[in-house]
């Protein structure tokens, strides 16, 4: 059994209370830190323990921590990303709703070590009972004195506050939910500044991701060398991977980072193989936006090993034959499926969730939507595969924030691996109709599917 440094209270019943996570050990992190150590001493411990960011960049949280301006005078804030709108991500909600006060301790040991005395969570809008189940542990961690003024009789003050999201997945891009949360649309800021000099209020700011924040609990309890055991190389500690698609045990887990690919979706202690005795044809490792592998890259040998759930692992191959960790997002499709159509899907997707502000996301996400829409349905030509190839390349890295490379990546990827599936759409256009059942109805993709 891998270890669990998150989720290893989930099923005692009542856990979501502060009176049993407390029973559990809860709040010692708050204790420990603010007691005995010094805010250097706890961004110390999360450089130590070689934590990456988990929200989809991998960027290591001591180093973002460390960047942090800190003129006199100025206020500094927290923000912690819990938007999670990703295709295929679902875990930052599962800890919220079943183990609130492991983000809230989290946000009161991270705030301590940023020098915040202010601190935000936005949650995704659509998320009511997670808003209302972090409102309530906030309320009852003040309560009890470990939020408010002069926390522990420590002279440090923090409070903490929800802001429920703008209802779009470019609000989980840092600037464009800095701008939402400061009351204006969600559009993505331009970089320089990063938010560590200019972020909210133009104040230097942290945008963490919520298991990122989380995780930094167990850090500050053990050591972060302690953290740091687990895993490999550059990948440490355990990840919340949510797994989904045709698999017998869909669901939430914790993994050591190390896992073997194979042993994730095969193992009856993970996903416990293919639903209904089918093959593995190709899986998304991190969330829609990463590159779509078929299986026997996913589970490829690399020097004598399998390919494990690692940072650096899932990339090994580049885009050619590689993927990314992202924000762990597990999508596994069986042999029945049509990457085709959920190319098409993830594009209409990323269409509808661009903010429009940059002409080759605007204008590329739409028109890949349309070609991916022609092709699927049987009305596509040879062509066509080759100028969505050209569109997507157009986009990657010619925008302002990384959704143009989110709506390029998926497509690029198709097309590479599963080529001959788009030559049977526009070769075969008749069975491709008819396999378009639920398209019927679907004459243009910019209307709304009514159905
Ligand atoms: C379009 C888009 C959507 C994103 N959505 C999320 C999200 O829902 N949650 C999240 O933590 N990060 C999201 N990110 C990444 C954030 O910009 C940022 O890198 C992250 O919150 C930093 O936290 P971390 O360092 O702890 O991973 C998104 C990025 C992009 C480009
Ligand atoms: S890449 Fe797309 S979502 Fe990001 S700023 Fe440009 S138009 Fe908006």
């Amino acid at each position: 059994m891998g270890r669990k440094l998150l989720l290893e209270h989930i099923h005692v019943p009542g856990i979501n209370t502060l009176a049993v996570y407390r029973e559990k050990g809860g709040y010692r992190a708050v204790e420990k830190a603010l007691k005995t150590m010094s805010p250097e001493d706890v961004v110390e411990e999360v450089k130590k323990s070689g934590l990456r960011g988990r929200g989809g960049a991998g960027f290591p949280t001591g180093m973002k921590w460390s960047f942090l301006a800190k003129p006199e005078g100025v206020p500094r804030y927290l923000v912690c990303n819990g938007d999670e709108s990703e295709p295929g991500t679902f875990k930052d909600r599962y800890l919220m709703n079943n183990i609130p006060h492991a983000l809230i301790e989290g946000m009161i040991v991270s705030s301590y070590a940023l020098g915040a005395n202010t601190s935000y969570i936005y949650i995704r809008g659509e998320m009511m009972p997670q808003i209302r189940i972090i409102e309530n542990a906030i309320q009852e961690a003040k309560a009890a004195g470990w939020l408010g003024k002069n926390i522990l009789g420590t002279g440090y003050d923090l409070e903490i506050y929800v802001q429920p999201g703008g209802g779009a997945y470019i609000c989980g891009e840092e600037t464009a939910l800095l701008e939402s949360l400061e009351g204006k649309r969600g559009n993505p800021r331009i970089k320089p500044p990063f938010p560590a000099v200019a972020g909210l209020y133009g104040c230097p700011t942290v945008v963490n991701n919520v298991e990122s924040i989380a995780a930094t609990v167990p850090i500050v309890n053990d050591g972060g060398e302690e953290y740091a055991k687990i895993g490999i190389e550059r990948s440490t500690g355990t990840k919340l991977i949510s797994a989904s698609g045709n698999l017998v045990k869909p669901g939430v887990y914790e993994i050591e980072m190390g896992l073997p690919v194979e042993e994730f979706i095969f193992s009856d202690e993970y996903c416990g193989g293919i639903a209904n005795g089918k093959r593995l044809k190709a899986v998304v490792a991190g969330g829609s936006s990463v590159p779509i592998l078929p299986a026997n890259l996913i589970t490829k040998t690399i020097n004598g090993n399998p390919r494990l759930m690692t940072y650096e692992s899932l990339a090994d191959g580049g885009f050619v034959s590689g993927t990314a960790m992202g924000s762990g997002g597990f999508i596994a499709f069986d042999e029945d499926q049509c990457i085709v159509r959920n190319t098409w899907n993830y594009t209409r997707f990323y269409r509808h969730e661009s903010c429009g502000q940059c002409s080759p996301c605007r204008e590329g996400t739409g028109w890949m939507e349309k070609l991916l829409y022609k092709i699927e349905s049987g009305n596509g030509s040879l062509a066509d595969i080759d100028l969505l190839w050209d569109i997507q390349r157009r986009i990657e890295g010619n925008t302002i924030c990384p959704l143009g490379d989110a709506a390029a990546w998926p497509v690029a990827a198709a097309i590479r691996h599963f080529r001959d599936e788009f030559e049977w759409h526009i070769l075969n256009p008749g069975e491709s109709q008819q396999r378009n059942y639920g398209l019927a109805h679907y004459a243009d993709p910019l209307e709304p599917v009514t159905q």
